[in-house]
């Protein structure tokens, strides 16, 4: 569904990701992989249309991606923590309604109030819906994000480390949130994720970053642990800090 074909970026003269293709399929979920620097989230963002490609294009069904065709859920949870859970899932819709309902939140007509609420009950928490969205813990309004995103009606999902912030159950919990929102919803997902263990439980298919290049592409059953840690300096593999 999603297709990256000879994605080129350079800041300056710093060629950051050299003729990148990656795919996403629809019900899929894409783990992004590699070192700090090697252009992970500058793929995210070229796929999103947040950065200027200097080679190469994006498509969504074979035809050039449109604004409206993907959501994004970040490592830094972005919500309005003083509204309530349900208005932030609401303003996913704000692509489509008119300019007065994005001025004044409490006019969300109330089919878009209804859909939000089915999108926050996709995620567990339709109970949670009047509360401040700052009062709920980090996984919980990570899942809002995904809620807010769902809303938003794009068939795909890009995911910048949107685990990151979080403890490990709730990470665990996100990530198969977004795997089965991939395969039931046939939503394309592509999370870039700094935990290859993560990528390996959840992910259908893994890609690997080094220095802007794709060095790895596979299903996580097909990928040696060799081939993944190798995509890490080895100071930085999580296993040999524990270790030391
Ligand atoms: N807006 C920018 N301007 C200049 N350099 C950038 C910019 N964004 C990223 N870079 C550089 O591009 C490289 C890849 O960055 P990034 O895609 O953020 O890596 P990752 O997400 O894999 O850690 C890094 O060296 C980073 O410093
Ligand atoms: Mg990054």
């Amino acid at each position: 569904m999603l297709a990256l074909s000879g994605i080129t970026v350079r800041f300056g003269d710093r060629q950051v990701l050299s003729g990148v293709d990656v795919t996403v399929a629809e019900g899929e979920l894409l783990a992004v992989l590699g070192a700090n620097g090697s252009g992970k989230s500058t793929l995210l963002r070229a796929a999103a249309g947040l950065v200027q490609v200097h080679g190469g294009g994006v498509t969504v069904d074979g035809r050039p991606r449109g604004p409206l065709d993907v959501a994004l859920v970040f490592q830094q949870i972005h919500l309005v923590r003083r509204r309530s859970v349900l208005d932030n899932v609401c303003s996913g819709a704000l692509g489509r309604l008119p300019l007065r309902s994005s001025l004044v939140p409490a006019l969300f007509p109330r089919v878009v109030r209804e859909e939000a609420m089915a999108c926050l009950d996709r995620v567990g928490l339709a109970d949670r819906a009047h509360d401040r969205a700052g009062s709920l813990s980090g996984g919980q309004q990570q899942r809002v994000a995904v809620a807010r995103a769902l809303c938003q009606r794009s068939r795909i999902v890009l995911a910048d480390e949107p685990v990151s912030a979080l403890d490990p159950s709730a990470a665990e919990q996100v990530l198969a949130l977004l795997a089965e929102l991939a395969h039931d919803e046939r939503l394309a997902v592509l999370a870039v994720l700094h935990q290859p263990d993560l990528a390996r439980r959840h992910a259908d298919r893994i890609v690997g970053l080094a220095d802007g290049r794709v060095v790895l592409d596979g299903a996580p059953a097909t990928l040696g642990t060799g081939a993944v840690d190798a995509l890490y300096p080895a100071s930085s593999v999580p296993e040999l800090e524990a270790v030391s």
